[in-house]
């Protein structure tokens, strides 16, 4: 099979020609993300593989169509940037990583929990000044503590499993309650609950038209002072105006970020040497007590073997 392979990287390169020496697929590497104008790039392909932020809309699922590419094969879990209706019915199968690597992304998620309470990035850099104040870097023990996790699928679940090692309170919103999360104690209540209670909330929710937002200023004003959230799950569940409104007045008091709404125009590419455009990036980094990773959770070797092999072999 012929597979345009959109957004690639070197480590994309890597995986699957490893994972395509015993297959012989006709692999093309391609740099630039798929979206309406760069479909053409696919003319000579049966199907296309995509990444997070390939732009997959009505327009884009017509361009493939006329080129006769017949399965879009997405390299992650989340497929929110594909127009599902559209490729139905114009015939095209859709495909996504059918078991990713859920402990890349809750250890990550963990990660950040344990960098934001314990401010091991500031940490990190007065050390290698010289700088062994303790001023700023006061936490708190997780052990006893209360975690909100949105989204209890597998993901959600790792998360849960880890927290409950730590000796926290682990509770829980799903609209399907997993009993492998019961079993080990974790909670299920409503939203404003969970709002409420959790001293640190983490989204592990798919982004659907329902939840866009989901954490908005409403939200936030029914949260304990001064909690923590983490997002590690898509950008747009979160309201970042409001975020930023909450930040500066306390009422979030750490945030930890791997996705980010706006994160196309920015993630994946080295722009260090380049002056950043947008403003609302750019006032996030202000803060002492926010920590952004650039969708760097799932970037493991195990869940880099998830995508590449599993998506090879489920043709
Ligand atoms: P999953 O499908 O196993 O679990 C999702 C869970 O969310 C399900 O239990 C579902 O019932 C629940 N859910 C759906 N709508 C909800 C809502 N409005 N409120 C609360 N719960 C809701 O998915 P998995 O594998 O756990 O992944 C979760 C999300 O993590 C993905 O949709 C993706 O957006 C994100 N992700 C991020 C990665 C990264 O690198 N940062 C990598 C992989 C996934």
């Amino acid at each position: 099979m012929k597979v345009a392979i959109f957004s690639t990287k070197s480590y994309d390169r890597q995986f699957f020609t490893a994972a395509n020496s015993q297959h012989q697929h006709q692999l093309t590497f391609l740099e630039p993300k798929l979206d309406r104008h760069t479909a053409i790039l696919a003319k000579d392909a049966t199907a296309v593989c995509i990444f997070v932020n390939d732009e997959v809309d009505k327009d884009t699922l017509e361009a493939l169509a006329s080129h006769h590419v017949s399965l879009i094969a997405l390299r992650s879990a989340g497929y929110n940037n594909v127009d599902v209706e559209a490729a139905k019915n114009l015939g095209i199968k859709l495909v996504r990583v059918p078991a990713y690597s859920p402990y890349a992304v809750a250890e990550h998620t963990v990660g950040l929990i344990l960098t934001l309470n314990r401010k091991l990035h500031r940490a990190y850099n007065r050390v290698r000044e010289g700088n062994f104040s303790l001023e700023g870097l006061l936490g708190f023990d997780l052990h006893g503590r209360t975690i909100g996790i949105i989204g209890t699928g597998r993901i959600g679940t790792v998360t849960a499993q880890i927290m409950t090692g730590f000796g926290c309170k682990v509770i829980a919103y799903d609209p399907y309650r997993n009993p492998q999360c019961e079993e080990i104690g974790v909670q299920y209540m409503e939203l404003s609950q969970l709002f409420s209670q959790s001293d640190i909330i983490t989204l592990h929710c798919p982004l659907t038209p329902e939840n866009h937002h989901l954490i908005n200023k409403e939200a936030i004003v029914q949260m304990k002072p001064h909690v923590m959230l983490i997002n590690t799950s898509r950008g747009a569940l979160i309201d970042t105006d409001a975020i930023i409104t909450a930040l500066k007045s306390s009422q979030i008091g750490a945030l930890g970020l791997d996705v980010y709404e706006q994160e196309s125009a920015l993630f994946f590419e080295d722009r260090s040497d380049r002056i950043m455009q947008d403003d609302t990036f750019a006032r996030l980094m202000t803060f002492p007590n926010v920590m952004i990773t650039g969708h760097q959770a799932f970037f493991t070797e195990d869940a880099m073997r998830a995508i590449t092999y599993g998506r090879l072999r489920q043709r």
